[in-house]
């Protein structure tokens, strides 16, 4: 029954997309999405629309059928190793899993998207010490892959350069060994200089070469997209320390993206930053340098008029970080204090207990948040048209603007499932503008440099000129607030407090009559939502599997085993919900391979992201925060504004795993949210009576989404219910 009902919704939201993405469904709600889909053939404009890719580690020596134990790797034995990839394995992608999906792009994405992110691991993992990899073979990946996106977006009008642009960056298994980048220039960021010679702009590349960052002008004039270098943030590379000595690639690479935003300021631009290692960071785990996490953190703040959000990979756990920039310590960034709470390292495979502790203890972090006043009321513009800050505010922060946003997608690596993210963003009043295509060299016109950089002039600045650290007394504390003071025993340096290092310059705030920017109030290039697609190999593979042997009965490798063996951090080998069965069959029997629609914010009942601002994020991740059992140090606080949230998202548990079951009373409390929700069919009266259940049992049931999310749809109700 649910599987079947399960069926159902994912074929209505399939044909949603579908919908969506050919311009005629009654998912394309407002004014600009029709124009932006009626636009479709032959192309002109803007589409409102990207593709996240990530993390797909082709695998030559993956072989079908093969043992998908630890010993194995899907490289030999005899196992459940599926035609498309092994599910819920370690295991890396095969390359029929990559074919197939970029046959898929091809198909049903090309000609609907702006631009690519494509935030790296682009080899497989160094883990079968039978066959350990070899730097032709990390290339030959790479290479691969950079030549498949170039061969797919070529420009057909003109037969030069590509229609659309990509931007590429490493991961830390791009390299070799992997995690350990030097500091630039090396022979790794001369060679990517090359592989990547169809998407790094010829201006740029003298400076790809000293530090592997760069960024393209995806939108000329308005919209750039930064490739940043995380390996220089990342913890575990050894060949690099931190952010604070000017010595560091990572110390540079702040400075080139603070005197970049600058110059994107002055020009009126907005940016999107990505990365392959996202800045993930609890009470006791982190995956970067902390001073680099502080710096970064303490830009985007800074630069709030901006930066519209950062995209990662890496993780495989689809997930989002928020940054709270109380967090920011500039009295540990002097030298003055030491970092607050020492963090582990956060291994970067994470099982999926590991990785549920990891979420667990962001679910912590987000209870505690200042959700908006209002839900969804504070996104928009002011009626009377001041600009936001003028009005009294509902909340002390009514846009927000504490906090900074960073969305991790999962992986094409079957980990859990292949999936892909499609993000669309606002292109109100950009329907003229000049695309990335018709600007000189990338393809409007022969040209011997196919990426030249359409516009942007390389300035170079004196990188300390740009701000008086005064400035920081005058906008970073003035959205200090007491809990800060009292979490930290008012440890932070007073406003008249020279900072003591002369290397840290803190950039200069948005200017105070500017509005708040694309990341908290919705307006051009601001991000509306992201449909995430994902194949489920479980059902493409086919397989008719039996037990390897009987000795092991098949729960012995489910999930749930796992979780209960593996209660630390390290890294354990998972050999999937299959593993230990083999096919009955010699012979593969696939379906056929197709990416489907697993989730929508566009739709989704439980998250009702009205958008992708910082505050609908806040909000959510409020939500999720507030658990059923215990109560929250927020609901302590007897906070009157909790009531609302609380009262809003009353929910069954036991209906969590499916999207499509409408909440009638969740509907029309979100009315306000936008109209998007409008065509949705609803049923009416099923559940009446369930506001008169208690509601602490009901909470979990937005925690249990996200993590049925987090994995993409490979933990069952069952295995889900274990964390509630
Ligand atoms: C993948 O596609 C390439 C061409 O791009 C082809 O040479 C190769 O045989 C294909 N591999 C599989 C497993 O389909
Ligand atoms: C443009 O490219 C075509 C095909 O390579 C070539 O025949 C033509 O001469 C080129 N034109 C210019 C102006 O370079
Ligand atoms: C895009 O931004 C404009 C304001 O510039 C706003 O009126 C419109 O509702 C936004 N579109 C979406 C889909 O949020
Ligand atoms: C994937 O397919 C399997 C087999 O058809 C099915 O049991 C399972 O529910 C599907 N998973 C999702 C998330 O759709
Ligand atoms: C699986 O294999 C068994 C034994 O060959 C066969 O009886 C059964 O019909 C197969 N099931 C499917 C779904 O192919």
């Amino acid at each position: 029954m649910m599987a079947l009902q399960r069926i159902l919704c994912l074929g209505l939201l399939y044909h949603g997309v579908i919908a969506r993405l050919s311009g005629s469904g009654p998912t394309a709600p407002a004014a600009e999405q029709q124009h932006i889909l009626s636009n479709s053939a032959p192309r002109k404009g803007l589409h409102g629309r990207f593709l996240h890719i990530t993390d797909i580690h082709p695998d030559e020596f993956y072989k079908v059928h093969s043992s998908t134990d630890e010993d194995d790797g899907c490289h030999k034995g005899e196992g459940p190793a599926g035609p498309y990839g092994a599910e819920t394995t370690d295991c890396d992608s095969p390359y029929s899993l990559v074919n197939a999906t970029f046959d898929w792009i091809e198909a049903n994405l090309k000609d609907k998207i702006d631009f690519v992110v494509w935030t790296g691991d682009t080899a497989r993992h160094d883990r079968d010490d039978d066959l350990p990899r070899t730097q032709d073979q990390v290339l030959g990946t790479n290479t691969w892959i950079a030549d498949k996106f170039a061969e797919m977006l070529r420009n057909e009008e003109t037969g030069h350069g590509m229609s659309i642009p990509v931007v590429p960056t490493f991961g830390n298994n791009d390299i070799l060994p992997h995690n350990i980048l030097l500091p630039g220039p090396n022979k790794w960021l001369q060679t990517y200089t090359h592989i990547w010679r169809h998407f790094i702009p010829e201006a740029q590349r003298h400076s790809f070469e000293f530090g592997g960052w760069f960024h393209v002008e995806v939108i000329p004039n308005r919209l750039a997209v930064f490739s940043l270098n995380t390996l220089y943030f990342f913890d575990r590379n050894a060949g690099v320390d931190g952010c604070e000595n000017p010595s560091e690639p990572g110390f540079k690479q702040l400075e080139w993206l603070r005197v970049q935003l600058e110059f994107m300021r002055e020009r009126g631009m907005k940016v999107i930053l990505m990365g392959h290692v996202p800045p993930a960071r609890t009470d006791s785990k982190k995956l970067w340098d902390e001073t680099c996490w502080q710096k970064y953190t303490l830009w985007l703040h800074q630069y709030r008029d901006v930066v519209i959000s950062g995209m990662y990979g890496h993780m495989n756990i689809d997930h989002f970080l928020i940054h709270d920039t109380h967090d920011v310590d500039i009295a540990f960034l002097n030298g003055l204090s030491p970092e607050f709470g020492v963090r582990e390292y956060l291994d970067d495979e994470l099982t999926v207990q590991a990785g549920t502790d990891y979420l667990m203890e962001l679910r912590d972090d987000w209870s505690k948040l200042t959700p908006p006043t209002v839900p969804g009321k504070s996104n928009e513009v002011n009626q009377d048209g001041k600009k936001g800050r003028t009005r009294k505010p509902k909340r002390k922060d009514p846009w927000g603007e504490r906090y900074v946003l960073s969305l991790v997608s999962p992986s094409i690596v079957p980990t859990y499932f292949p999936t892909l993210r499609v993000v669309e963003y606002n292109i109100s009043g950009l329907e003229n503008t000049p695309l990335w295509r018709d600007m000189p060299g990338n393809g409007a016109k022969n040209s011997s440099h196919p990426a030249s950089a359409p516009s942007a002039p390389q300035k170079h600045l004196d990188l300390r000129s740009l701000a008086p650290i005064d400035d920081l007394s005058d906008s970073f504390e003035n959205v200090e607030t007491d809990k800060k003071k009292k979490k930290k025993g008012g440890k932070r340096p007073k406003k008249d407090k020279k900072p003591h290092d002369p290397n840290l310059v803190v950039p200069p705030p948005p200017a105070k009559t500017s509005p708040p920017g694309p990341a908290y109030s919705q307006q051009p290039l601001s991000l509306t939502g992201y449909t995430q697609y994902f194949a489920n190999l479980t059902h493409i593979n086919n397989l008719n599997l039996t037990d390897l042997n009987s000795v092991e009965p098949t729960t012995t490798n489910s999930l749930f085993s796992l979780l209960q063996s593996s209660k630390s951090w390290l890294m354990k080998w998972r050999k999937g919900k299959n593993g230990g069965k083999k096919p009955l069959t010699p012979k593969p029997d696939p379906r056929e391979f197709a990416f489907a629609v697993e989730y929508s914010t566009f739709n989704d009942k439980i998250y009702k992201l009205g958008d992708l601002t910082v505050n609908s994020f806040v909000e959510l991740a409020y939500r999720i925060g507030q658990k059923a059992k215990g109560k929250s140090l927020v609901e302590m606080a007897g906070d009157e504004e909790v009531g609302d949230v609380e009262e809003e998202h009353d929910c069954d548990e036991s209906d969590f795993e499916s999207d499509s079951d409408s909440d009638d009373e969740e509907m029309e409390a979100e009315a306000k949210k936008g109209d998007k929700k409008k065509g949705d069919k609803k049923k009416k009266g099923k559940k009446g009576d369930k506001k008169k259940k208690k509601k602490k049992g009901k909470k979990n049931k937005i925690w249990l989404h996200f993590l049925s999310h987090a994995f993409v749809g490979t933990l069952d109700k069952s295995e889900l219910k274990r964390y509630s």
